[in-house]
């Protein structure tokens, strides 16, 4: 298993562009299940999880092209036929976002068998939500073996008030609504920026949906969808990944080819910190001298502070003058980072969904583990700040979602360098 081997000290400095967003990709990708015809997606980000949905969706029969290296990163995918409408445990047990080919494949062709996800590192992650959409829609679901198996023969459209937020789950029922029968008005529904990147995509396959971004969505049925073109956003996790490592290392660093409406939360926390911030259309200046002040932050859904960022900004609270409170509101157990952190001398308790951070503490090089995609990010960030040489192992989590990031780290003077596992691979 591949290692990260991070030097710390140098402040991060120049311009560190930002790929394709991760949670856009994957239930675009899916929507291509909607139609037959050729869909096209550009600005995909090669990351792991791209990878395993596209084995998901050949594994059923579609054709899928991914466009690495070539003009914009253009993917083509083809549903033509989908010969074996399942989702696989194997492939679904590495990534939940599997998940979410449930509701087109069952709008699609009208039945699907989909592996429950199973636990996750950060939390139980149940899809109840998704299957009670689904079943208002008209659709039979049964539970057998650890798969769920679905039918319907067309889905009906109904009126649903989401118990919670729910991202996937509103991306889910989003896609199977496209082709029911009747219009469906979806409430409580998640606004996040990834929402809003699929419903673009569905409406320019034929779809009619309105109010995507907003926490009440219609959308018309229509009989049949074709194929687009469509550029997925910039990842806004990324960029944010990117905002703390500049303020962390005391530096003076350009975040290029971002969506900086996307980040108001994030940059909102940062200047209170006391990090100087300058938006421009599509790039975000961070600069620090490195004298942080502590904040607090409390994770909600968009446009609240996202979930995905609280273990990078836990990293920035060690080195800030103060004591810092971060709570944690989406996922039960995602503070595994905090006992890495402790590792490397961090000062943080934990007491229930809420961690008090005290700094600004020295941070000494470690051997740390890495647990979940987030988790790994914050490592690397302390590592940046660290005395001495930290080996982050596991960073296959790392790879899941962040594209080529030692590297972009190493083009802004980071000293990080990636090492296969010398004992296991030759
Ligand atoms: C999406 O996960 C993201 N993943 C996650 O990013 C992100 O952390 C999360 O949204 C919250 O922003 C993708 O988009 C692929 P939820 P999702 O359904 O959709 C509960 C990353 O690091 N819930 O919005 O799975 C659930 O347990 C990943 O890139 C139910 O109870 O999250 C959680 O507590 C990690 N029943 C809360 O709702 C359901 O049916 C929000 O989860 C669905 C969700």
């Amino acid at each position: 298993m591949d290692k990260f081997v991070v030097r710390g000290g140098n402040p991060l400095l120049g311009t560190i562009k930002v790929s394709g967003a991760k949670n856009s990709a994957l239930p675009c990708m899916a929507a291509a299940i909607l139609t037959e015809d050729e869909v096209i997606l550009e600005n995909i980000p090669q990351v792991r999880d791209i990878e395993t949905e596209r084995k998901l969706l050949t594994s059923m029969g579609a054709e899928v092209e991914l466009g690495y290296g070539r003009a914009q990163h253009r993917t083509h995918i083809k549903c033509a036929v989908l010969s074996d409408p399942v989702a696989k445990y194997e492939i679904v047990k590495t990534m939940r976002a599997s998940s979410l080919v449930l509701g087109p494949l069952i709008a699609r062709t009208g039945m699907a068998r989909v592996a429950m996800p199973g636990g996750c590192a950060i939390g139980g992650r149940p899809i109840d939500l998704h299957i009670k959409g689904l079943e208002a829609m008209g659709a039979t679901i049964t539970q057998e073996h650890g798969y769920l198996e679905a039918r319907a023969t067309r889905l009906k459209a109904a009126r649903i008030l989401f118990d919670k937020i729910t991202v996937t789950g509103t991306e889910d029922l989003l896609m199977a609504a496209t082709l029911a029968e009747g219009e469906s008005i979806f409430e409580n529904c998640a606004r996040e920026p990834e929402v809003t990147d699929l419903a673009a995509l569905l409406n320019a396959m034929g779809a009619k949906i309105e109010g995507a971004g907003t926490s009440t969505i219609r959308v018309q049925g229509v009989s049949k969808l074709h194929g687009a073109r469509h550029r997925i956003n910039p990842d806004r996790i990324e960029a944010g990944t990117f905002l703390i490592a500049g303020a962390i290392t005391g530096g003076d660093l350009n975040v290029d080819s971002c969506e900086p409406q996307h980040l108001g939360a994030l940059i909102h926390k940062l200047e209170q910190c006391g990090v100087r911030i300058d938006v421009g259309k599509d790039h975000i200046r961070v600069r620090s001298g490195g004298e942080l002040k502590a904040a607090d932050i409390s994770t909600e859904e968009y446009p609240g502070f996202p979930t995905d960022m609280q273990a990078q900004f836990m990293a920035l609270a060690t080195q800030a003058e103060g004591t810092s409170i971060v709570t944690e509101n989406i996922f039960e157990n995602r503070f595994m980072h905090v006992q890495e952190l402790a590792r490397m001398g961090a000062n943080i308790t934990i007491n229930g969904r809420t961690a008090t951070v005290r700094g600004k503490t020295p941070l000494q090089s470690a051997a740390v583990m890495c647990s979940d995609l987030r988790a790994s990010a914050s490592l690397v960030l302390a590592a940046l700040v660290a005395d001495g040489e930290t080996i982050l192992d596991r960073v296959y989590h790392l790879d899941r979602g962040y594209e080529h990031f030692e590297e972009k780290l190493r083009g802004v003077g980071a000293q990080i360098r990636r090492m296969g596992d010398v004992f296991g691979k030759k």
